[in-house]
């Protein structure tokens, strides 16, 4: 099974983000792939993977500018079904993860991940219990993308 992790990151914070939570999937004996937004040029390279996990910092009690055009490329990929998962980096209100995780669920009609979407403190990222709280993330959707 394959899980693709797309993110954006000003300050780097989301972006070690999204190498922990690909390191937890691939714990869980999935592959994990991880792409900038700007690597992303169409919908088709959003096709062929079983789960997907898009990453955002909130800015300005939202989610950056990049993922929301971001997110409207990827309605044109036919995600129906397939597990998703929603994470960023933030300093006080985080609302970015909890919005990009409704598109996915009601707008795509993706399957919700059970433990939701997932905020990380940015003062925290860094630290082995930052580290450990991404891959643990990555690792239950590992496990259950591969169910
Ligand atoms: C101009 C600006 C606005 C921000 N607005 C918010 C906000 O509304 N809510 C919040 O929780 N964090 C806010 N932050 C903090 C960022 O979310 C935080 O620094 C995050 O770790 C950045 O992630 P990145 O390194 O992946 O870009 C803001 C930061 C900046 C620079």
């Amino acid at each position: 099974m394959k899980v693709l992790i797309v993110y954006f990151s000003l300050s780097g914070k989301t972006e070690k983000m999204a190498e922990y939570i690909a390191e937890g999937v691939r714990f869980s004996g999935q592959q994990a792939l991880v792409k900038k937004i700007s690597d992303i040029k169409s919908a088709d390279d959003l096709v062929n993977y079983d789960g997907y996990i898009f990453g955002s910092p909130t800015y300005h009690r939202d989610m950056a500018e990049p993922m929301k055009t971001f997110l409207f490329l990827a309605k044109k990929a036919n995600l129906e079904g397939k597990l998703a998962g929603a994470f960023g980096s933030y300093t006080h209100s985080g609302d970015a993860p909890a919005i990009i995780f409704d598109t996915m669920q009601y707008v795509y009609k993706m399957e919700p991940f059970e433990l939701g979407s997932f905020n990380l403190k940015e003062a925290v990222v860094e630290t082995s219990e930052g580290m450990r709280s991404c891959q643990d993330y990555g690792r239950v959707f590992g496990e259950k993308v591969g169910t």
